[in-house]
């Protein structure tokens, strides 16, 4: 079994890949829609002029927010050239003159001058960060943030995109993505028969001890069942998803080529049944920036 370190710094899967930036601009306007707002729906949005998303992907949230508001600012961070370049070009042809993307890492010090943004986002990062990662970025965003400015962040504790449902071949590789987090440094419950990485339950408590104040949590629940509205469009996203996923999962010893293949075309048939139930559960945490 191949050793990950954390300073290898990678997301489970190859973030060059363009299948997986079209399914991100997908998976984007599914959690939006979601979550029912670009932004909390609870703050002063008359106080956000500069706005940073990290891990901004091919930046589907970016060029809501630009469009939407015009009036502010929106900067995009994320280590993919693909992504970055797409973003920008996607933001480019809309005309939002008031979008810039940049390489970043949230494994590393933000390049940003300390107090430069009212309101840092960052959504479903929990695919790359080590659990040592999260209290130090954390830390870096309450560095940018100006006081009064606001993080939020948007998590889940399973990583494959099913919290619950009636499939037992989508649960199992659902338990063996969990499995693979646990051995990578990634989750923060060391059940390695698990469903769930722990994730969410620690953001409040990084929040406060980084200073931020009023932290409020925010449940998100995508019921995709079949029959629902949005069955279809989940589906497809799972077919790549949990395809592009599984040299991750290889490489960290947790199942075999012939195993996961025999489960994820079972999961793909479970999902046709007219009795396919599923649903998947994210939180957005959010939190105020004291004085400094
Ligand atoms: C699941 S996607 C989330 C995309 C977007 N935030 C959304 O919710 O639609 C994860 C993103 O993290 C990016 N990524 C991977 N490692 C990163 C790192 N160390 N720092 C910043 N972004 C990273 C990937 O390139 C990918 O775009």
């Amino acid at each position: 079994m191949e050793e990950f370190r954390p300073e290898e710094n990678r997301y489970v899967i190859d973030q060059e890949s363009s299948v997986e930036m079209a399914r991100l601009m997908e998976l984007d306007i599914l959690t939006t829609k979601c979550m029912g707002s670009l932004f909390p729906a609870d703050i002063d949005l008359s106080l956000v002029h500069d706005v940073l998303d990290v891990a901004c992907g091919p930046g589907g949230w970016v060029s809501e927010v630009a469009f939407a508001h015009p009036e502010k600012r929106i900067v995009g961070a994320d280590i993919s050239h693909a992504m970055l370049s797409y973003a920008r070009a996607y933001a480019d042809v809309q005309g939002l003159k008031n979008t810039t993307f940049y390489y970043r890492s949230a494994t590393e010090p933000l390049d940003f001058p300390a107090n430069s943004f009212d309101f840092v986002n960052s959504r479903l990062m929990v695919g790359f960060m080590w659990k040592e990662a999260w209290p130090k970025y954390i830390q870096e965003c309450a560095r940018i943030i100006r006081p009064g400015g606001t993080i939020r962040l948007t998590e889940s504790d399973c990583a494959s995109g099913l919290s619950a449902g009636n499939s037992v071949a989508l649960s199992w590789i659902n338990r063996m993505l969990v499995r693979a987090f646990c051995r990578t440094g990634r989750s923060f419950c060391a059940d390695e028969d698990g469903y769930q990485v722990g994730v969410t339950p620690m953001l409040p408590k990084f929040l406060r001890e980084a200073g931020f104040q009023d932290i409020r949590e925010r449940p998100h629940l995508l019921n995709f069942s079949a029959g629902t509205e949005v069955h279809q469009r989940m589906m497809k996203n799972l077919q790549v998803g949990l395809k592009l996923v599984q040299p991750f999962l290889l490489k960290t010893g947790v199942t075999t080529e012939e195993e996961v293949e025999k489960y994820y075309q079972q999961a793909m048939t479970d999902s046709m049944s007219e009795d396919f139930q599923a649903a998947w559960y994210f939180t957005s945490v959010y939190g105020v920036r004291g004085e400094k």
